[in-house]
């Protein structure tokens, strides 16, 4: 695959007009006027862009399926020229005179993941019951085998940038992301935000912190789930922050209980408010049972854990609280993930 936009026509305006969209989109683009040197590059560009011109001398030449593929023209197609279009496998034909927005989108969504990313909320059952630590063991156990993205939503908190000891890691952060406008690519947001290797992060800046527009959450979120095969959210307790946008996008929700009787029933009441259905409970501690605090809270009890010890002294050496893989952390982030559909 190269990260090129292959343009197939003999028509310079058009092809001016279609490099200039796959510009605005990000991309760099290879023009070619022959089907034989078309059909050569075929399947390795990023994206294929066959104008009206040679679609049907490219369809004669019965180029193999793949994804990508659009047909871009100057004026309505004729009945033959949209058989070929379908022919060439273009998933859409687009006039440019009305539609040329739509090749930029198109072009910019090119790189992401087709199955968007299995995204799991983790939320506190009462205060400091460890849901931005679990959310971080689940993020850091997710990576080591898929892209994935940790989500501070969480404005009052440590910064999960810091949890996972990424905060020296350069990129983009919510501040940077709400001035941003317009279609965001799960690609560039992936390759933006801070990360080490397949962990990346996104978190508030250091100091005060504007609360986030609904419409910035939403945006993000989709970005992030299709530049990712797993997501995970540390969500605030108050509800804050554009929490009914991540819950929207959200496949799990995984409520993390202390088993005291008061941590409990705190729990109670957050899941009340939350609904059950896709929502599961995580015991931290020792104290009221695992099938007790089912019973309690109606809800499934996805994996009970002990402390962890050293977490802290982990966390300020920058390691992660899951760095070490037999930690009762790493293990029962291993089980909750499994329990999500997400390979670990
Ligand atoms: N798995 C764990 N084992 C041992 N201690 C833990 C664990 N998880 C959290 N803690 C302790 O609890 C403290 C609070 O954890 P954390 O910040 O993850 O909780 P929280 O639910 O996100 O809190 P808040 O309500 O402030 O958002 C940590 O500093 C740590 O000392
Ligand atoms: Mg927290």
């Amino acid at each position: 695959m190269t990260d090129d936009v292959l343009i197939a026509t003999r028509d310079p305006a058009l092809a001016d007009e279609v490099v200039r969209l796959a510009a605005a989109a990000g991309a760099e683009a290879i023009v070619v006027e022959e089907t034989l040197a078309a059909r050569q590059l075929w399947p390795s560009a990023r994206s294929v862009l066959v104008a009206r011109d040679l679609v049907t001398e490219l369809a004669a030449a019965g180029p193999d399926r793949r994804p990508g593929v659009l047909v871009v023209t100057d004026r309505a197609v004729t009945d033959s020229e949209y058989r070929a279009a379908l022919a060439v496998g273009a998933e859409q034909v687009i006039e440019l005179s009305t539609s040329s927005h739509l090749v930029v989108e198109a072009l910019t969504d090119a790189g992401d993941q087709a199955v968007p990313a299995t995204t799991i909320a983790v939320i506190g059952g009462s205060g400091g019951a460890g849901a931005s630590t679990f959310a971080a063991a689940l993020a850091q156990t997710a990576a080591r085998q898929l892209p994935t993205l940790l989500v501070d939503a969480d404005p009052l908190g440590a910064g999960a940038d810091r949890v996972l000891g990424l905060e020296e890691e350069p990129g983009v952060r919510w501040d940077d992301l709400a001035r941003s406008v317009g279609r965001l690519s799960g690609r560039s947001l992936r390759e933006a935000v801070p990360r080490r290797a397949d962990l990346g992060v996104l978190t508030y800046p250091a100091g005060t912190v504007t609360p986030l527009e609904p419409g910035t959450v939403r945006r993000v979120l989709s970005a992030a789930r299709r530049g990712h095969r797993a997501v995970i959210v540390d969500l605030p307790r108050t509800f804050t922050g554009g929490a009914e946008e991540v819950l929207a996008a959200t496949d799990r929700v995984v409520v993390i209980t202390v088993a005291t009787v008061a941590g409990v029933a705190a729990t109670v009441r957050l899941v009340a408010r939350l609904g059950s259905g896709r929502t599961g409970i995580v015991v931290r501690g020792a104290g009221v049972d695992g099938a007790t605090i089912g019973a309690l809270t109606g809800l499934p009890v996805m994996a009970e854990m002990r402390d962890q010890r050293g977490l802290a002294e982990a966390v300020d050496l920058g390691a992660g609280p899951a760095h070490a893989r037999r930690s009762v952390l790493a293990r029962t982030a291993v089980e909750v993930l499994r329990d999500c559909g997400v390979a670990a």
